[in-house]
Formats: structure tokens, sequence, C-alpha cells
């Protein structure tokens, strides 16, 4: 399973990917807001940053207004994926953006029928949310097991299930054991996953031993 960081953060960018833990990088409006920014220089300064895809979103919600938009995000780096909504507009657009040779994310997925609409459309990634249906008492990670089952049984679509709104380890490795080709993961949750208690304490008594012996390794 390959790994996104969930960011519009470019330092936190830059460290992880010289960590070359990095596979690419999802943003959202809400992010790009937080960054402080324009748009079109967050999404050069993360595209120069990551050779992997880089997701930028539109805002239109009507289909001419996606299509424009999502042209000129495509045309700031040729590694941006362009980020539709899981709307009947935003599957006519990644049709569309698709066929003009655009990576196109299809975002705000809650369900597997909206997912098998986007591998019709042709979407290079759907990004199905997680964090948000268990929000709502809801299990987010059977719509990734159902999605992975419709994909598996149509060889002919080549959509990449991005497991998105993850919100901790715990949702990082059911993604990965129910077949999600790429999980998009915030970076504080990206480090948690080197966490162990168990490896903090068995590292912390090898080096009380080791000290003992007064020798050096170099
Ligand atoms: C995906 O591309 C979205 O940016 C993201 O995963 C949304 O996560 P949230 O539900 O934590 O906002």
């Amino acid at each position: 399973m390959k790994f996104f960081i969930d960011t519009a953060d470019i330092s936190e960018i830059r460290d992880l990917a010289a960590a070359g833990l990095l596979d690419g990088v999802t943003t959202n409006p809400s992010l790009v807001a937080k960054a402080g920014r324009p748009i079109a220089d967050v999404i050069k300064e993360i595209c120069q940053a990551i050779e992997g895809p880089v997701s930028a979103e539109v805002t239109a919600t009507d289909f001419d207004g996606m299509i424009a938009e999502g042209k000129r995000l495509a045309g700031i780096a040729a590694n941006v994926a362009v980020k539709v909504p899981s709307t009947w507009d935003g599957f006519r657009a990644c049709r569309a953006l698709s066929q003009l040779g655009h990576k196109v994310n299809v975002t705000l997925c809650f369900s597997a029928n909206q997912a098998l609409l986007a591998a019709k459309a042709g979407a290079t990634f759907i990004s199905p949310f997680v964090g948000r249906l268990d929000d709502l008492g809801l299990e987010g990670m059977e719509v990734i097991r159902e999605i992975r089952t419709i994909y598996d049984n149509d060889k002919s679509f080549k959509t990449q299930i991005l497991a998105s709104s993850i919100r901790s380890p715990l949702h990082v490795k059911q993604a990965a054991m129910a077949g999600a080709d790429i999980a998009t993961i915030p970076p504080a949750v990206l480090r948690n996953l080197a966490k162990h208690p168990l490896t903090d304490k068995g590292l912390a008594s090898f080096l009380a031993d080791w000290s003992k012996t007064g020798q050096t390794i170099l």
C-alpha cells in the first residue's frame, strides 16, 4: 500500500519526503485555506517537493466550472491530480478530464456505488472517507472492502482505492488489510505508526546494558 500525506503544510511534506516515506500528497480546500496562501503557489511548491501525484481540488460545483478549474489546476504541474466531488457533475467532469489525459481523484466518496461510478468515469483515484463514516456510527472500512470486491470483479477498472479521512494508526492497518491501494494519512498519524512503548522500553534496556561494556562500535 502506498502512503500519501493529507496536508498542504510544505514543511511537513518536505520532512516526510526526505525520509523517503511519501508516494504522494492530497490537499482539499480546507487544508489549502489553512496554509493561508494562493492555491496555485501552494500546489506548485508541493509539486516541486515531491515526484508523486499531488491532489488539488476544484471548488466549482457545476460541470463547466469544474472543467475550467480542473484545467487550470492541472496546468500547474504534470503531477497534479484534479480532485472532483462525488456528484453527478463531478463524475461527468471526471470522465471529461480523464479523457483529456489528466489524473483525476474523485473525492467525498461515501458509498460503493459512488466508487463504481468513479471507475466507470475513468478516475485515477477514488477517495472513500473512512473517518467521516465512522463519525456517524457507520463502518467506514466496510466501504473500502466493498469497493475492493467490486473493482476486483471487473478487470477493466483501473481506479486505485485511496483510503481517506484516516484518523488513526488502526485505520492505516485496516485499510492495508482491506486492500486499499493507497492511504492518505495526516502527518501526526504517519509519525505515530512508528511508535510502540515496548520498542522504547527495549531500546532503553539494550542501551543501558551496552553502556556498561564501555565499548563503541565506531
Ligand atoms: C482526502 O483527500 C481528504 O483531504 C481528507 O482525507 C479528509 O479527511 P478529514 O475527514 O479528516 O477532513
